[in-house]
């Protein structure tokens, strides 16, 4: 594991962008995993602005998602699918398929996660993988006492984490109690990880994950078996390490 600790957000930010930009340049037509929530958005902001720059070209980029709420239609405002094309597709020059993202509107869900794994694979595997973490070391949407054998599949949320995300809800009744996540065994797959952390609230996680033991109650220790793993957080988020 490489560990960069930056000032700030901006900082952070800025980096991951430069690595995803890099990336993209060395191999136009990249898999890239992308992740969505609080921590990623400044990174989608600096990369719209590469762009804008004419710094980096998305036309032959493919993109998989790692998780999407169950019971949530693409249009529904809380949707990752929302949250993507705003905070990113929407600016760039993506051919819209190219995207995709986990449907949480699968009627059959099994069929749907085993199309998305067949696809990755199909293209090759992701070549970069963006996290955030979770308060309670999840990834993606894998929860404590995760099966580190999973691969795209239905999960339940833990409580911490319907806590955490009912600041995007009205109230915390409207947070889905389900998603569709990739399985830690499609993270590990990935070739390259970044895993991005800001703020004291996530410092326990990122100790945890990186010099507590290998456990599934801390889903993001799993992280410590790959071999290019490049976690950026900020002071904060590293103020245990
Ligand atoms: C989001 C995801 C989650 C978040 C994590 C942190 O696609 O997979 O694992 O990365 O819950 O969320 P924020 O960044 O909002 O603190």
């Amino acid at each position: 594991m490489r560990i960069i600790v930056v000032e700030n957000y901006d900082e952070m930010s800025k980096k991951a962008a430069l690595m995803i930009a890099s990336q993209v340049m060395l191999k136009p037509d990249s898999v890239l995993g992308l992740a969505t929530g609080d921590t990623p958005s400044g990174m989608y902001k600096e990369l719209i602005n590469l762009y804008g720059k004419k710094e980096v070209d998305f036309k032959e980029v493919r993109t998989f998602n790692l998780d999407e709420y169950y019971g949530l239609d693409r249009e529904n405002s809380q949707s990752y699918y929302k949250y993507m094309m705003t905070n990113l597709f929407d600016n760039i020059n993506i051919n819209t398929e190219n995207i995709n993202m986990p449907d949480g509107m699968a009627k059959d869900v099994n069929a749907f996660c085993d199309l998305y794994e067949n696809k990755i694979k199909t293209l090759g595997g992701i070549d970069m993988q963006v996290l955030g973490i979770g308060g309670n070391g999840h990834i993606g949407f894998n929860e404590p006492n995760v099966n580190f054998e999973a691969q795209t599949h239905l999960v339940e949320l833990d409580e911490q984490t319907i806590e955490a995300n009912s600041r995007f809800f009205e109230s915390i009744e409207d947070v889905p109690v389900k998603a569709i996540s990739m399985g830690i065994k499609t993270i590990m797959n990935s070739k390259k990880i970044i895993l991005l952390a800001n703020g004291l609230n996530k410092a326990d996680a990122i100790e945890r994950a990186v010099k507590g033991k290998i456990n599934p109650s801390i889903p993001a220790s799993i992280l410590q078996l790959h071999n290019d793993v490049t976690i950026i957080i900020d002071k904060d988020a590293a103020s245990k390490l």
